[in-house]
């Protein structure tokens, strides 16, 4: 078993760094001695096969899931150090998540949906309102606005859960197969929407996907099998970064 110790130091100049990442449920082995760096507004896109632990990965980077082993690393606070309370304002503010199934609140207009975390963190309601309406403008999804999930597109409602996760203007958004239950043009639209305003924002995206065309909007990509990165660099510099300054 691997200790802490010998794990290599977070990368210098990362937003998140996991190392040696280790999770289990019951007997199975979901992360074994995963790391991975996801550097200020990179978009990172992370692939495998099905039970590869990408989504364990995910969910371990954004603070939602705990892990047996390792570390996760934010602007220089241990994840694992943290008392849940602080975690959780953390993650309600610095960190978007998106799923493959937009899990919007099903009982919530599209606007309510967006304007929520907002609320959560302190916003009076009017205003919340209004940048929430701006962020589905944005997004193409203003006229659908009064509409309850079970009303919209699974295209539409994609948008809407992007617009959720953008609206408080986090660090990094997490998205997990994001277009998985997507049409291909309804993927691409989703993408496009996610990737034009992570560029504009400088948001670190981490992008689960197992296609190819999806992985082609990231700057880097890394593979996972078994739990644990196997090809790409876990730590690549944040030169691609750079390079799309340029
Ligand atoms: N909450 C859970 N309870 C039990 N087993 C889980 C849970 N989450 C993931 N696993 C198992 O861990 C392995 C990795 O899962 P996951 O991280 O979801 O992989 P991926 O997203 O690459 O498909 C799989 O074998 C999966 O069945
Ligand atoms: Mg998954």
């Amino acid at each position: 078993m691997s200790t802490r110790d010998e794990q290599p130091l977070p990368g210098a100049g990362a937003l998140i760094s996991a190392r040696g990442l280790r999770k289990s449920y019951g007997r199975t082995e979901a992360l074994r001695g995963a790391s991975l760096d996801l550097h200020e507004g990179e978009i990172l896109a992370v692939t495998g096969a099905s039970g590869s632990g990408k989504s364990t990965l995910l969910h371990c980077l954004s603070g939602i899931v705990r892990p047996d082993e390792g570390t996760v690393t934010y602007g220089g606070e241990e994840l694992g150090g943290l008392p849940e309370g602080r975690l959780s304002e953390l993650r309600r503010r610095d960190f978007g998540v998106v799923f493959q199934f937009g899990q919007l609140i099903p009982e919530l207009t599209a606007l309510d949906n967006v304007a929520l975390p907002l609320l959560l963190a302190g916003t009076r309601r009017g205003e919340a309102n209004e940048r929430a309406g701006e962020w589905l403008e944005r997004f193409g999804v203003r006229g659908q606005a009064d509409l309850r999930p079970g009303g919209m597109s699974g295209g539409q409602s994609q948008r809407v859960a992007l617009a959720r996760a953008l609206v408080t203007g986090p660090r990094a958004v997490f998205a997990d197969e994001p277009t998985g239950a997507l049409d291909t043009l309804a993927g691409e639209q989703v993408m496009t929407a996610l990737v034009h305003t992570a560029r504009e924002s400088a948001t670190a995206v981490l992008l689960i996907t197992h296609d190819a065309q999806v992985a082609a909007y990231a700057d880097r990509e890394v593979g996972l099998r078994d739990g644990a990165v196997h090809s790409g660099s876990a730590q690549a510099a944040g030169q691609e970064a750079v390079r799309r300054e340029g």
